[in-house]
């Protein structure tokens, strides 16, 4: 009996320390994707940070969404623009539901799912797990402007405060903040949807080797920069004015996408409401080939002007469709 019983209690331990063995070391769904690629063995990215705390990420937070907090000095922050902030253009939670695909048809169904705007930026989820920023198009229209920003994010975030933003760039505390809250929001490895095999295959790394097929294949998982595609506003005789659009989808668009901007006390003196007259006035300008036009004003959008800095950002393909052109079009004519 005795005998059993220490039998039983070695083997039992055993088991334990097994378990012990393994859970350390093991991804599981909560592990930092940057984390993960790093004991694979991938290079840390140019904009890893060491340091971070919670007073750092709500410092962050606050900038990103307000313009503005409390400085290592206690004194509240001048704002970073009178203009915007942040989330004017860009979500900070996850907006994709699928990681590998920009697709904005799927993209506006989760956002009315998860209640959050549909804008023209990029998400500032997964932003730090990206490798590219400025993408395509940008880079080939906006040349050398952009090119520093390709390859580095926090060059993307410094062109982004001033030339989106219109405002002033981030001081060196401003910046150390906005990259721990970048980090806090990360990808997660539940974010990529793995199956139980796949933690497996991960699990099963080579401690000592470079993994390099398997950061590729984590890496195929989502995508590792947002493409990006101006295109030219369709020619007034080809317009189809929304006859074949969805009318509701295309309030659904003006509410989460224009609103956002144009709602009273907003970003913009050029205010709509989901009233007749302001659908009107959009109507009257809808396929005319002219600033005002809905055609023209989406994927074209504004420009700053000096003494007026508010402009309105073009919608590339990613971020609107074809298609979600024409159902907007089609609840402005309803
Ligand atoms: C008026 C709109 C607007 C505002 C305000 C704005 N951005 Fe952007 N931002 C954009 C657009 C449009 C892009 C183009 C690329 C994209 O996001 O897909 C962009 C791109 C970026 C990118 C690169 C994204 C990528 O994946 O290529 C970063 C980083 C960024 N912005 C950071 C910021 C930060 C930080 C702020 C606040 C200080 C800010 N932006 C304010 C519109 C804006
Ligand atoms: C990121 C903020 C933002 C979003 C989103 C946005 N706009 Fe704008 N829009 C502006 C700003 C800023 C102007 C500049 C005009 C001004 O302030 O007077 C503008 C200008 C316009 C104008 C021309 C008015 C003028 O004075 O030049 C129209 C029309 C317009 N927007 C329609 C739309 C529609 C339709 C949508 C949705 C598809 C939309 N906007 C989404 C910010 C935005």
């Amino acid at each position: 009996m005795k005998t059993i019983l220490i039998i039983c209690v070695t083997f039992l331990s055993g088991l334990f320390l097994v378990q012990e063995d393994v859970v350390v070391g093991n991804f599981t769904p909560q592990s930092s994707l940057t984390e993960v690629l790093i004991s694979l063995g991938d290079k840390k990215p140019l904009h890893y940070i060491n340091e971070t705390n919670d007073s750092l990420i709500n410092q962050g937070f606050e900038i990103v969404t307000k313009g503005r907090t409390i400085g290592p000095d206690g004194k509240m922050s001048h704002l970073q623009s009178k203009y915007f902030t942040c989330i004017d253009c860009h979500n900070v939670m996850m907006e994709d539901p699928n990681l590998r695909k920009s697709d904005p048809e799927a993209r506006l169904k989760y956002a009315v799912k998860n209640e959050i705007p549909f804008l023209s930026g990029t998400t500032f989820y997964g932003m730090v797990n990206r490798e590219h920023w400025y993408n395509d198009d940008y880079q080939i229209k906006y040349g050398d402007l952009v090119k520093p920003a390709k390859d580095t994010l926090i060059n993307a975030i410094h062109l982004c405060t001033v030339e989106c933003s219109q405002g002033r760039a981030f001081s060196d505390w401003e910046l150390k903040a906005v990259m721990a809250y970048f980090y806090s929001i990360e990808y997660k490895l539940e974010d990529l949807k793995l199956t139980s095999e796949d933690y497996e295959k991960l699990n099963s790394f080579d401690k000592e080797g470079e993994n390099k097929n398997l950061i590729a294949w984590l890496k195929s998982f989502y995508l590792q920069a947002s493409p990006a595609t101006f295109l030219e506003p369709i020619p007034t005789n080809e317009r189809e004015l929304g006859k074949n659009g969805n009318v509701e989808n295309g309030k659904l668009i003006y509410d989460k996408s224009c609103m956002h901007c144009h709602a009273p006390g907003r970003v913009t003196n050029f205010t709509l409401e989901s009233s007749k007259i302001d659908l009107k006035f959009l109507k009257k300008h809808m396929g005319k080939n002219e600033h005002f036009s809905l055609y023209n004003i989406v994927r074209k959008g504004t420009y700053a002007l000096p003494g007026y800095r508010p402009y309105m950002p073009n919608y590339t393909l990613e971020r609107l469709s074809h298609q979600q052109l024409e159902d907007l079009a089609a609840y402005v004519n309803s």
